[in-house]
């Protein structure tokens, strides 16, 4: 009897979702609508335990690069069972037709420095990447229909009253904070990505390995051109506020 009560308690339960990003500046819009529960420290990391929308929630800063993202997806999944993965966060534009603001769901995701470096030129050991859960694809893109986004502001687009694109693309990773034009094109001609950013295949592949849906949001601080330093700086806030608020809608919607 008392075995059945606990497989009925344990199978009532929901498993986590589990929410990364690089910066406090990426969770802080998450964290505030957060029911907290319990705070861990592991491995030099804080996992903040909750529930958002009384969905159980678990949502951690991993710090910037692909080393903190993978250890930190590897700790989610081992540790709290999450039952997915979205990551949260900015990105530097690599379409040149999208602009500071825009926001893109990852459909796949690729290693842009992971390859052979050869005297005059490097060839990338993966053109084809990881491939996001096709349901939590599904799912961001209701939540972007849904969101009120506040609209870009005027200092990236002159119009008034223009609202940031949303699209399911490619995004591509590497150790690199990208502020170069030449770089920029490069990537763009090399794996026709969307954006560039420096966590999510890390991610992507420690879920693939683990077999964990996932699911990438990223939106636009910069164009990854030579004032993609100055221009992160500016719009970072306003950046992982429009990720977020597609993250905070995700996760209504997976409320079951
Ligand atoms: N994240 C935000 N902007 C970026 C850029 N330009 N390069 C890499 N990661 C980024």
């Amino acid at each position: 009897m008392i075995t059945l009560i606990i497989l009925l308690l344990s199978l009532s339960q929901q498993e986590p979702i589990g929410i990364i990003s690089a910066l406090d500046e990426e969770l802080a819009f998450i964290k505030e609508d957060m029911v907290i529960e319990t705070v861990d420290t592991v491995s030099n990391r804080i996992f903040t335990i909750g529930k958002i929308y009384d969905m159980p929630c678990v949502c951690v800063k991993a710090g910037i690069g692909k080393v903190n993202a993978a250890m930190t997806a590897e700790i989610l999944i081992l540790k709290y069972s999450v039952d997915c993965v979205i990551y949260n966060g900015v990105a530097g534009g690599i379409d040149p037709d999208l602009d500071i603001g825009d926001i893109i769901i990852s459909k796949t995701i690729i290693h842009h420095d992971f390859g052979q470096l050869m005297p005059d030129t490097f060839i990338p050991f993966d053109t084809i990447g990881f491939i996001a859960d096709k349901y939590l694809i599904e799912i961001a893109v209701k939540a972007a229909d849904n969101v009120k986004f506040d609209p870009v502001p005027q200092k990236i687009c002159k119009e008034t009253g223009h609202f940031p694109e949303v699209i399911v693309g490619r995004i591509v990773t590497g150790d690199q904070f990208i502020s170069s034009e030449e770089k920029r094109k490069w990537i763009e001609q090399t794996f026709h990505a969307d954006c560039v950013e420096m966590e999510g295949a890390a991610v992507a592949q420690v879920c693939v390995i683990n077999q964990v849906p996932f699911v990438i949001i990223r939106c636009l601080s910069d164009i990854a051109n030579e004032t993609a330093d100055i221009d992160f700086e500016e719009f970072v806030v306003y950046a992982a506020k429009n990720s977020s608020l597609i993250v905070n809608e995700m996760i209504k919607l997976l409320r079951k």
